[in-house]
């Protein structure tokens, strides 16, 4: 699975500032539970300086780490101070993420700028939605494309994966994310994708079975954890998770940002996996 560095894992396994504040007089929520991720940030704010911080989130190890991590950042500085945090800083904070993790970095910056308009009073329903819908799997906007493009630089379809999460899911959204990415590099995109024939159901069952054994379950193994290939009808591949995977909370996780991700690039972008019991 994904290399964490020591300061993730202390701040995942013991995250600081988890819960609300009563009298918080700045509030910002990004993310949504069907997304996997989701993040309410709590601020304290007197005299301009932010004398509290808190957070309730949803979702993975990274995505605790860097709730955690961003209101260790925000505690004392003044709301000036504050709007100058990047998702790079949290990231920093930790020491670094995976880079297929770094959206969770970013969520964290969402909900601080949802938070600093909610105490300025700026109405904020959410904030993920300003601006051009691009994908709707996981409701991320052009204008959050581009800020992460530009802050990151990014340079592939797959880096704005990692760092928003557009593109993950069904990958309508991905020739308007390449557009996205040539407009702010300031680069036409000349090459042509590569043409695919698509794979014969024998050719797409001897892929996953490959990439199953080669790439899914070595990872899953390194965690005691494994995986067992049930059936595969057409692009919908069954599974059944083994070992330490079976009851961890993260598992859904597991198969849908991992395994489902890693089949769908590796083999067909049309692949789901459903979890089964056998
Ligand atoms: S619309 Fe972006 S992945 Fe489905």
């Amino acid at each position: 699975m994904w290399e964490y560095t020591d300061k993730v894992k202390e701040y995942f396994l013991e995250p600081k500032n988890v819960g609300s504040i009563d009298d918080a007089n700045a509030v910002g929520e990004v993310g949504s539970l069907a997304c996997g991720d989701a993040l309410k940030l709590f601020l304290k704010i007197e005299d301009g300086v932010i004398t509290d911080a808190k957070f309730q989130t949803f979702g993975c190890a990274s995505a605790i780490a860097s709730s955690s991590a961003l209101t260790e950042l925000l505690k004392g500085k003044t709301i000036d101070e504050a709007q100058k945090i990047t998702n790079k800083d949290i990231a920093d904070f930790l020491g670094g993420l995976p880079k297929e993790k770094m959206h969770c970095s970013v969520m964290g910056q969402e909900a601080l700028e949802a938070a600093i308009k909610n105490y300025y009073g700026e109405k904020v329903e959410k904030v993920e939605l300003e601006g051009e819908l691009v994908c709707h799997c996981f409701g991320v906007t052009d204008e959050l494309i581009r800020r992460a493009i530009r802050e990151n630089d990014l340079k592939t379809v797959e880096d704005v994966t990692n760092f928003t999460k557009a593109g993950g899911g069904c990958g309508d959204c991905v020739p308007r994310i390449q557009e996205l990415l040539d407009e702010v590099r300031g680069q036409a995109h000349t090459e042509a994708p590569a043409e695919k024939k698509p794979l014969t159901n024998i050719q797409r069952m001897q892929l996953v079975m490959q990439v199953i054994d080669e790439e899914i379950r070595p990872s899953l193994r390194k965690d005691k954890g494994d995986i067992e290939l049930v059936d595969i009808t057409g692009t919908v591949v069954q599974v059944a998770l083994r070992g330490a995977c079976t009851n961890c909370p993260a598992s859904q996780l597991t198969l849908t940002d991992f395994v489902q991700k890693t089949l769908r690039e590796l083999v067909d972008p049309d692949i789901v996996v459903k979890e089964v019991s056998a």
